[in-house]
């Protein structure tokens, strides 16, 4: 194949950390999920990549075949802990899932909205009177976080900061460095678990975790587990929101509606998961030998589940490089599928939909700078590094 305008082969030489595709995301997703549906990766272990919608689903649903157990991650960074349950097979997954899901679920989290309308009000309050704000640091990513940490863990605002750069290094920051940074994630986690076991009991979602018994279940696993709930928990809504902020600065005929009628919010925010997907590529391990689309996968072999380029098929997603707020059906994978699907998606999306209500209503006129150009960070999950929002102050409404 000749050289396509990204500068890489990702059919033959794909590689999830590659800064091609932190420029380059979009395009390299959309070809293969046209005309690529196995692609491979020479990089260390080796693995492949799965990229159609049937296939990723099929895959994502037959965790017999396609096992979590040894990981997510292709060429494991030297140090970097395990995480349940997204790094575990049944029975033991069920069982976990049993414990955490009804923490998540939409009747629990739905007593959480007030305290998110309140955080997601206080951000604004800070950054309305300045007519400016950089949106990644001061709102998106704060709006997840500070409701995931405080609200649903109970865990002292101070943390938050220093889990979120630590999660993030952890996954798209430089591979050396990844295994250390999530350890000592693990470890801060760690010592807030030990001052709760001291502590009388609150009932939550950390309680739970400490009082479940399992064979082989230990503290580390314990940390392990609120770890990896607090990194989904604070990690992947943020690129959503911000995503969805800069759709909407960029399309103001978007922006109007959902500014006139909030009620088209839930469906618009399904395109913003699905376009802005942000947890767009996990792994699994076969267990036996597997065709897929023509291609024989050995056992005992690393595969990618591609959620993000699954989510962009055309064969289930008409017109599928645009962002359509109307879109309906709306097929997506933002959060995988099969047996590890996502604990957290009605806390994300009601943490995008309080976030995106509560800005519009208050700041129903932005735009970025005519010269911006959004930067990405890609490895498991997708970040935007930035996004300047600029705002008439006078059309910005108080709380
Ligand atoms: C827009 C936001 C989010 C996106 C796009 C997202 C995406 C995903 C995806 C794709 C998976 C599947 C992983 C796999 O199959 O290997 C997943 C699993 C998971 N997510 Fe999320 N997530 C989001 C928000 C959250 C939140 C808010 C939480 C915490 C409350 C959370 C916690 C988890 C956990 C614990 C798992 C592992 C589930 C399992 O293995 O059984 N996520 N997420």
């Amino acid at each position: 194949m000749s050289t396509p305008p990204w500068g890489r082969d990702f059919h033959a030489d794909y590689d999830m950390n590659a800064v091609e595709l932190n420029e380059h995301y979009d395009e390299v997703v959309d070809d293969l999920v046209r005309t690529c549906p196995v692609a491979h990766s020479p990089a260390g272990e080796g693995y492949y990549i799965l990229n159609k919608y049937s296939d990723v689903q099929k895959a994502a649903q037959d965790w017999e075949t396609f096992s979590s157990k040894d990981g997510f991650l292709p060429n494991r960074p030297e140090g970097m802990p395990y995480w349940y349950p997204v790094e575990c097979d049944n029975p033991f997954h069920d069982a976990l899932r049993a414990v955490l899901n009804p923490f998540v679920s939409p009747k629990a989290i739905a007593k959480h909205e007030p305290a998110i309308r309140q955080t997601v009000n206080d951000l604004i309050d800070e950054f309305i009177d300045a007519g400016v704000v950089e949106i990644v640091s001061q709102f998106a990513n704060d709006v997840p976080g500070r409701v995931f940490c405080q609200v649903v863990a109970g865990m002292p605002a101070e943390d938050m900061p220093f889990l979120q750069r630590s999660f993030q290094a952890g996954l798209v920051g430089p591979v050396e460095e990844r295994g250390g940074a999530m350890t000592r994630a693990l470890e801060h986690i760690g010592r807030y678990l030990e001052q709760r076991q001291a502590e009388p009991p609150r009932g939550d979602i950390v309680d739970a975790v400490l009082n479940f018994e399992y064979p082989g279940y230990e503290f580390v696993d314990k940390a392990g587990t609120i770890s990896q709930v607090t990194q989904g928990g604070i990690g992947t809504t943020g690129f959503v929101l911000a995503g969805a902020l800069y759709h909407l600065a960029k399309h103001p005929d978007d922006r109007k509606r959902l500014v006139d009628d909030p009620s088209l919010l839930p469906v618009a925010i399904e395109e913003f998961l699905r376009f802005y997907a942000s947890a767009p590529q996990l792994g699994r391990k076969t267990t036996k030998d597997i065709e897929v689309a023509g291609t024989t996968i050995p056992a005992d072999t690393r595969v990618i589940l591609s959620f993000g380029a699954a989510s962009r098929d055309p064969e289930i997603c008409p017109r599928p490089t645009e962002v359509d707020i109307g879109r309906s059906p709306n097929r997506h994978m933002a959060f995988g599928g099969g047996p590890h699907r996502c604990l957290g998606s009605h806390l994300a999306r009601l943490n995008l939909r309080v976030g995106l209500e509560e800005f519009l209503r208050r700041i129903p006129d932005f735009e970025v700078p005519a010269d911006f150009v959004p930067e990405y960070q890609v490895g498991v999950t997708r970040d935007m590094i930035t996004l300047p929002l600029r705002f008439a102050r006078d059309r910005a409404a108080v709380r």
